[in-house]
């Protein structure tokens, strides 16, 4: 993916997932996307900027109104309960660092969504006429007859991501006129051709915008749960229009302009490719509509599969992103899709994958290097961290690596969302360090009584305990909790401060870590998982 970096900044990296409808319980599928904006977070904060990062819930529309009344309870109760209950525990459980949590049915969402829509009714943007087409509610989209599957019958057609029966609707509606932006979009996009991103996700949209472009039903009148038109309350809008907007209010427009201006446009909108034209299309033509600026980015992620289907409530066999962090614990598991799945591309799961990836790159290469550097500085220095007094090539080769990886990691991480590139080149780093402490030996060289014996020994472990320091400083945005015990056990802290506070500029700056800093063994990182199963 292209890099951002040809927009100039002036105001906050503002990161956001998709909000989530909370017809039931959050699934691998979700927490992917909001693990990896966590991640893209967490990175552009610690290059020290200033970075605010909204997850939140769709809570209106037919979908959450069948499900309410299903188990027999009112909408806004099912949705609080399941907030509460569900979603907002698992992004605590996964270490989220959201800045923001928007609930569509909040009243600072729902009064500026009002004013907004009232706004393009007053430009003219918003007429009345009649629709009639086909629905999935599934999707909460219209259908185009040529996108369906046949059905059991005829007469039926099928919605080709649920497999269920799409509806006939027929109504008075009010209507954006979307159509009327298609020229602009198309020039829009020509100007800007890393708005959309991977390539092929452009390409899906430019096809589709050049094709045709329909206006867009708005409203709803055999139902009312949603935001009530202000100027015909016998409507309520379009789940999606109203969705939308959460990008927003919840950044403070209409209600607090200082902040709008800061934090808008967002930096990026990370979006499952499903939901592309939503976030390409609709959303940039009712931002022009409004008059206000497009985001920088809407990037769009593959899905998780099973069996070759989208992974999904009905096919996901049964397995909860906790099922998961309970047996590989809730680093491995933010690191393992983001590892595994290059971002962008489908992938699938497996048991064996994880475990795989979980044995081999971070309990072999990367916790066996750290608890074997912390027990050698305790055996041969008593846990004090001695001076590298003999830096040579070989060493200078390790700082070579680290400046090498750190700006890899920067670039693919940092600009172009690459996160299994840029967790490669950090795993590269570690194996070469594994790779200098076997060629180096110390345990031999520490057989040997003799001056220049220590100094190698020493300069060998400063340079696997600088190394490590580095580690940890590239992989606290991926796996905080390992990064902050790793840290922890390097005795860190008190010459450097605070992990979270430690710049990605710096982090290739060779001889940080001071000597003299107090190793001790700490946990270890990754237990053996046979191990974790008997405990
Ligand atoms: N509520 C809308 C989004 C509104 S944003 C203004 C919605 N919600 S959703 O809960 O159905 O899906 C949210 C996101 O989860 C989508 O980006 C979708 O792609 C993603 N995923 C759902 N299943 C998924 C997988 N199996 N794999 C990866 N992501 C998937 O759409």
């Amino acid at each position: 993916m292209a890099a951002l970096a040809e927009h100039p900044r002036t105001g906050a990296y503002y990161v956001t997932t998709p909000i989530y409808y909370v017809n039931d319980r959050p699934h691998l599928g979700h927490a992917y996307t909001t693990v990896a904006g966590d991640v893209l977070t967490r990175w552009h904060r610690q290059r020290g900027e200033d970075v605010w990062y909204l997850t939140g819930t769709d809570e209106h529309g037919q979908k959450i109104l069948r499900t309410a009344e299903a188990h027999g309870v009112t909408p806004q109760e099912w949705c609080d309960k399941l907030v509460e209950e569900a979603w907002k525990p698992l992004w605590e459980h996964l270490r989220i660092a959201n800045d923001d949590f928007i609930r569509t049915t909040e009243a600072r969402h729902t009064a500026r969504v009002q004013e907004f829509v009232q706004d393009l009714h007053d430009k003219g943007e918003i007429y009345r006429g009649s629709y009639t087409g086909l629905y999935c509610v599934g999707c909460e989209e219209y259908k185009l007859p040529g996108e369906l599957l046949p059905g059991a019958t005829e007469d039926e057609k099928l919605c080709p991501i649920h497999k269920r029966p799409v509806e006939w609707l027929e109504e008075e509606n009010w209507f954006f006129r979307l159509s009327s932006y298609r020229p602009k979009l198309l020039e829009f996009y020509a100007a800007n051709p890393d708005f959309i991103q991977p390539a092929a996700a452009r390409n899906e949209v430019l096809r589709f915008v050049e094709q045709d472009l329909k206006d867009l039903s708005i409203s709803r009148s055999t139902f009312d749960w949603g935001v009530p038109l202000p100027w015909d309350d016998k409507h309520v809008l379009y789940v999606w229009v109203d969705a939308l907007q959460n990008y927003i209010t919840a950044a403070g427009y209409g209600a607090d302009p200082e902040r709008f201006a800061r934090l808008w446009p967002a930096s990026v909108h990370l979006v499952g490719k499903d939901i592309l034209r939503f976030h390409a299309v609709i959303w940039p033509a009712m931002l022009m509509a409004a008059g206000l600026p497009l985001p920088r980015r809407v990037v769009a992620n593959g899905w998780l599969m099973v069996g070759g289907e989208k992974m999904s409530k009905s096919n996901l066999t049964g397995i909860a992103p906790t099922d998961l962090t309970a047996h590989f614990g809730v680093d491995a598991y933010r690191y393992y899709f983001l590892r595994a799945i290059p971002y962008g591309t489908d992938g699938s799961f497996s048991w064996e994958d994880f475990t795989a990836r979980y044995t081999s790159e971070l309990a072999n290469d990367f916790g066996n290097l750290a608890s074997r550097v912390a027990a050698m500085i305790g055996k041969y220095h008593g846990g004090v961290l001695p001076a590298a007094t003999a830096h040579g090539p070989a060493e200078q080769a390790v700082a070579d690596a680290l400046a090498r990886a750190a700006a890899e990691a920067d670039r693919r991480i940092g600009e172009e969302l690459d996160f299994a590139g840029g967790l490669a080149a950090v795993f590269e780093f570690v194996k070469a360090v594994n790779g200098y402490l076997t060629e180096q030996q110390p345990w031999k060289t520490a057989k040997t009584d003799t001056d220049e014996a220590r100094a190698r020994l020493a300069t060998v472990l400063y340079t696997a305990a600088e190394a490590l320091r580095a580690t940890a400083v590239l992989l606290n945005p991926v796996m905080p909790g390992a990064a902050a015990k790793l840290w922890d056990s390097l005795g860190a802290e008190p010459a450097l401060g605070a992990l979270a506070d430690q710049r990605l500029a710096d982090v290739a700056d060779w001889g940080r870590l001071p000597a003299g800093a107090a190793v001790t063994k700490g946990d270890i990182l990754f237990p053996r998982l046979e191990e974790k199963n008997a405990s």
